[in-house]
């Protein structure tokens, strides 16, 4: 299944690629780019560019780049065909008739169908006698009819089969229910159910599907909680519980839990706002996706140790996405449901008190450090004040850093100005360390390990290289295109990545199509258009002449030459003297 060239065109022209990335990034101009931080990757200074002019962006960070729906493809984790969707939606064109359909979405589709399907069957156990322990459990948990409706919990029956015979009758096939992870395939190859005798908690997308589901045992047991894994339609590390809900709670800053419970116990109790993660800790995406809809984090853990450690690995991804962070720490070892519940009716308002009382985790990092330090001897203040300058050296900003400097100065009666030199020593360590570090990535990428994209380029280089640049300069000199592949047919090529790249780009100009990277978006991988952004970025924007094309060919042919040589030499041929003569040749 293709979709139309004149449809990708209208696309194309309706799909600003400037406009699209501003609802995802902050973009900044710079001289013909814009450039930003890149939602890819971790990063404090901005890599990610993007060229506004010929369509495409790339991060010269990690590598990611494309045109606009390899964008929409990356960060809103679609296949090609739903990204696509997603841009005709919003630039108001509607998909061609046939371009629709295509075996993977189909798979997709019926994923959703299956899991609404499933959610409303659970949701109806609730309510049968066999259901009614878990009805139980669940009021006796604190949970309203109104809230056990809101996030439609539900009731998985005991029995192997009662999800998947249902589901049968409803015109499921098995390998349906395998693909969205509701059954796994039994010994005898038909379908078993994956969640028996659960409390079921359905976990619902931000445009209104069932993705997924969490389970719990209503008794002791292991696993206590088990999660649907990960399918065609869920990646847990970039899902959150109730993001659905919290997105439109208006309010401005969020509530990350760790448990479902929690969240549902917090939006009962009015703080509408709660989320969590799927039974995994938080990823790098998870911190992204949050920034997506909020200024403020409010991390509220367990007040166990697991917890803490969990808020102290969580904290700096979340101020790397750019979020503002507070620190919420329930007090008497409870997590956020105990605590509310442990006060009845005045639940909710005590939690409210706590929440206002919140520092930010500058604050509450700072607190740590003090209370580990004896602070009545100069030992203890002199070690409170070092770890205080590494807390504050690791903040972006020089006023945040001025006012706690000035903070600490009064606390142990000490010069403000020491503290900042202390701490703008460790900023310059830091800074040090990070770039030698950076150093390191960039030269391993340039050396080609890793390299999965054209695995060849690494041994190849001198070709690659010259491959590269003669086919950017084939995109930037269309008139030339038929000259060179005469002179230089595809099969000349020496890496077999290139040579695909270039066939493709020579293939589609010969015949008058279009060759902007939106184009060839369909037929490369997001990996693959990453590496064609480099190749466009790697060529000079002026002054490539065609006799630079012509060099960029006789260094191609000259190194297919050596390989060609060198396999005659290993296949024991002697007739390499003919070759060396032709490559003196060729070498003039
Ligand atoms: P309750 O005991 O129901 O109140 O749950 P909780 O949320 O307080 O439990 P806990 O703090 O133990 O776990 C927090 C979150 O971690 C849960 O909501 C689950 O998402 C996840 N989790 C807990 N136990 C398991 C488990 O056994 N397997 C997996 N995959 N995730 C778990
Ligand atoms: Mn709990």
């Amino acid at each position: 299944m293709a979709l139309p060239d004149s449809f990708i065109q209208e696309l194309k022209a309706r799909s600003d690629i400037a406009d699209v990335i501003s609802g995802y990034v902050n973009l900044k101009r710079t001289g013909r780019n814009m450039v930003g931080l890149c939602p890819f990757h971790g990063e404090k200074t901005p890599s990610f560019h993007v060229n506004v002019e010929n369509a495409y962006f790339h991060c010269f960070g990690c590598g990611a780049g494309g045109d606009v729906i390899t964008f929409i493809r990356r960060i809103e984790n679609l296949d090609y065909i739903d990204a696509v969707k997603l841009l005709a939606q919003r630039a108001g064109l509607s998909m061609p008739a046939d371009g629709v359909d295509d075996k993977t979405a189909r798979v997709r589709a019926r994923i959703f169908e299956a899991n609404r399907e499933a959610a409303r069957f659970y949701h109806h156990m609730l309510y049968r006698p066999q259901g009614a322990p878990a009805l139980a459990y669940l009021r006796g948990r604190g949970l309203k009819e109104t809230t056990i409706k809101h996030f439609g919990l539900g009731y998985a029956p005991p029995g192997r089969f009662a999800l998947t015979n249902f589901m049968r009758q409803k015109g499921f096939r098995d390998d349906e229910l395998v693909a969205a992870n509701l059954a796994f395939q039994g010994r005898g190859g038909g379908g078993v159910d994956r969640f028996v005798d659960r409390v079921m908690f359905p976990i619902i997308d931000l445009r209104g599907n069932v993705i997924a589901f969490g389970g719990r045992l209503m008794g002791d047991g292991k696993p206590k909680y088990l999660n649907t894994s990960d399918t065609l339609v869920f990646r847990k590390s970039s899902n959150l519980f109730a993001l659905n809900f919290a997105k439109n709670g208006g309010e401005k800053r969020m509530i990350l839990v760790e448990g479902y419970m929690d969240v549902i116990a917090l939006h009962q109790a009015g703080f509408t706002n709660a989320v969590a993660t799927l039974g995994t800790s938080l990823t790098v995406d998870h911190a992204r996706l949050l920034a997506r809809y909020t200024d403020e984090v409010v991390v509220c853990y367990d007040a166990d140790a697991a917890g803490q450690k969990a808020a102290d690995r969580a904290i700096p991804m979340l101020r790397d996405a750019g979020l503002l962070v507070r620190v919420l720490a329930v007090p008497g070892s409870k997590d956020p449901d105990e605590y509310i519940r442990s006060f009845g009716d005045q639940g909710p308002a005590r939690f409210k008190q706590l929440l206002d009382a919140t520092g930010n985790d500058v604050e509450y990092r700072l607190q740590k450090i003090k209370a580990a330090c004896n602070m009545e001897s100069s030992e203890g203040k002199i070690a409170y004040l070092s770890g205080a300058a590494g807390v504050l050296a690791t903040l972006d900003s020089r006023m945040e850093q001025e006012v706690y400097a000035g903070r600490l100065s009064e606390e142990v009666g000490i010069q403000k100005t020491a503290v900042m030199q202390q701490v703008d020593k460790l900023v310059k360590k830091r800074d040090r360390s990070q770039k030698t570090k950076q150093f390191r990535e960039i030269q391993q990428r340039v050396s080609g390990q890793k390299d999965t994209v054209n695995p060849q380029r690494a041994e190849n280089l001198r070709a690659a290289n010259a491959e590269e640049a003669l086919i950017a300069y084939v995109i930037n000199n269309q008139d030339m295109a038929k000259t060179i592949v005469s002179d230089l047919p595809p099969e000349g090529m020496v890496t077999d990545f290139n040579r695909r790249v270039y066939q493709t780009v020579t293939g589609r100009i010969l015949e008058g199509r279009p060759v902007d990277l939106m184009d060839l978006s369909q037929e490369f991988s997001m990996e693959e258009m990453g590496r064609l952004t480099r190749i466009l970025s790697a060529a000079p924007i002026t002054g490539e002449t065609w006799e630079s094309a012509q060099e960029y060919m006789r260094v191609i042919r000259y190194e297919k030459e050596k390989i060609t040589a060198s396999d005659i030499q290993s296949a024991g041929l002697d007739d390499i003297n003919q070759y060396l003569q032709k490559l003196k040749e060729l070498k003039k």
